[in-house]
């Protein structure tokens, strides 16, 4: 029989689920959200949560995957036959993410192929002109989408190995040349690592904790996706350790990069840079590289590359999440499904594009208020859906891996430790101590992320005072609303069905090459 699809290497599978988790999250929102709640506080809660918790979310959730060899919502239903639904809203929570990911990847290729002209007002010049973004997002889910129809060892995990390092020899590069940049650089480290923890407050340390998710990638099934294809030797715990370390020093090191350059050139020309929102990536940064001459026209296009390279790994995650479903579902070959999808999501991205180039100048077409497409978007995914997705895995792992009997058990977190041992998931002495976690402290803690993120979205904080939004509660509202439409929808039809598995992908597959060689 031929070898099995799927990730050959203990490093070819961190490399892989890194490059899910390194993306937009780490270049560009991290440094801007640490920079305005407290630096060095902001920084601090960020590295507690994906310590305390996200880890620990990560390795329950690339279990699952690895113990079903099954696409998210079969692997689920295995657990209990409702929570399949769990599985479905992580899918096409992904989906959404991957329609405005791939705009704002089609805006990175767009900065990386122009460095070399100035693009000191190419951002207003560029989202207006839709039909260029329009094609640059074609451009840019098109590469994700060959990455993906090659499958997951020739696709994603060579891609993988490749990309990854390649971004961190730049960014290491990025961040040497901008330390040494001279005038203001201590001024631009001071303003991101100071910390101040009078500016983080309640509402960024729940930020700082749904950037973690966000950024570790957790919460959808993207992690489940990827641990169904890990080979049985490969370890959930020690991946786990490298792939959180990696997604923060990425993050870390991208703020060491952007806040000395956004100062140096404050301190050259007396103008000084908006450092936040889709500004400080698209507008201020090629204002500084305009600056540097030479050097910043090369620093630019290694930055935009590094920039596109990290969306690319995350969209094609995400892709793969979709596909996955897709193929096992229906019994559909990789390369079809892919097609079909990458289409879809551009369709779906077009609105987006346009919606963004109109919020950037100044216009409300296509949006919700003064927020535009994107902005809804991301709302709906970061305070709903992945909170959601990230109960779901402790609650599925904490509580229904346990038999109903012992659920009761005063000894669960010691039951449950020792069925996660019999499964497969060895963690040590820790395995107790992720067991209780899962069972009593992620559940909690999520609860209140989740809460807390609605409040805010609906009653954001605007100069000290909460102020009810309309328009966050429509956004709220739709997200509830969508996540009843795929209860219904699950309940209706994918419960019953047979959803796929791995082993059938394998068949699907090996029946399609074997009538090719015919
Ligand atoms: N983790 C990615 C980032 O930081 C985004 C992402 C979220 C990718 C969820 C896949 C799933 O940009």
């Amino acid at each position: 029989m031929e070898k099995r699809d799927g990730f050959h290497s203990g490093i070819g599978f961190v490399l892989a689920a890194a490059g899910s988790s390194v993306g937009l999250g780490n270049l560009w929102s991290f440094p801007y959200k640490t920079s305005q709640n407290g630096g060095a506080s902001f920084v601090i809660v960020y590295v507690l949560s994906v310590i305390v918790l996200g880890s620990l979310l990560c390795i329950g959730e690339i279990f699952i995957g690895k113990w079903a060899r099954s696409n998210p919502v079969t692997a689920y239903k295995k657990i209990n036959k409702f929570y399949g639904i769990a599985g479905l809203i992580g899918i096409v929570g992904s989906f959404i993410i991957m329609t405005y990911y791939s705009v704002l990847g089609g805006y990175t290729l767009k900065f990386t192929v122009n460095s070399f002209q100035d693009q000191s007002n190419a951002l207003q010049t560029f989202s207006a002109n839709t039909w260029e973004v329009v094609l640059f997002t074609g451009i840019f889910i098109l590469l994700c989408a060959i990455i993906i129809s090659l499958g997951v060892k020739r696709g994603i995990e060579n891609a993988s190995k490749i990309l990854m390092p390649v971004l961190i020899i730049i960014l290491v590069g990025i961040v040497i040349y901008c330390l040494c940049l001279g005038e203001g650089v201590k001024e631009g480290l001071n303003y991101y690592l100071n910390p101040d923890f009078t500016k983080l407050g309640f509402k960024g340390a729940l930020a700082a904790m749904s950037q973690a998710f966000f950024s570790l990638s957790v919460g959808l099934g993207i992690l489940s996706v990827y641990g169904s294809y890990m080979g049985e030797k490969i370890k959930v715990g020690r991946s786990v350790f490298w792939i959180a370390f990696f997604d923060t020093l990425v993050a870390l090191l991208a703020g060491l990069a952007i806040f000395p350059a956004i100062f140096h050139h404050q301190a050259k020309t007396g103008v000084a840079l908006q450092e936040s929102g889709i500004v400080l990536l698209f507008s201020s940064m090629p204002l500084v590289f305009a600056k540097l001459g030479i050097a910043g026209k090369i620093i630019s296009f290694f930055f935009f590359g590094m920039v596109s390279i990290a969306a690319i790994t995350s969209v094609i995650s995400l892709l793969e999440g979709a596909a996955q479903f897709v193929s096992q579902t229906w019994k559909i070959k990789r390369l079809r499904v892919v097609i079909v999808l990458a289409l879809v999501c551009f369709l779906f991205s077009v609105p987006v594009a346009i919606s963004l180039g109109q919020g950037i100048n100044g216009g409300h077409f296509l949006s919700l208020g003064d927020r535009n497409l994107l902005e809804v978007l991301d709302t709906t995914v970061n305070s709903l859906l992945i909170p959601i997705g990230a109960l779901a895995v402790s609650v599925a792992i904490g509580w229904f891996f346990l038999r109903p009997k012992d659920r009761h058990d005063l000894f669960r977190p010691t039951l449950l430790a020792k069925k996660l041992k019999e499964e497969g998931l060895d963690l040590g002495k820790f395995t107790v101590v992720f067991a209780f976690m899962l069972q009593y402290i992620a559940p909690l803690g999520i609860l209140f992320i989740e809460a807390t993120g609605i409040v805010d979205a609906i009653w954001p904080e605007v100069g000290g005072s909460r102020i009810f939004s309309s328009e966050g509660l429509i956004i709220i509202l739709i997200g509830i609303a969508l996540i009843g439409i795929l209860f219904v929808l699950y309940l209706l039809v994918f419960m019953k069905r047979d959803t796929g598995c791995n082993d059938d992908e394998e068949r699907i597959e090996a029946k399609a090459s074997s009538s090719n060689n015919d």
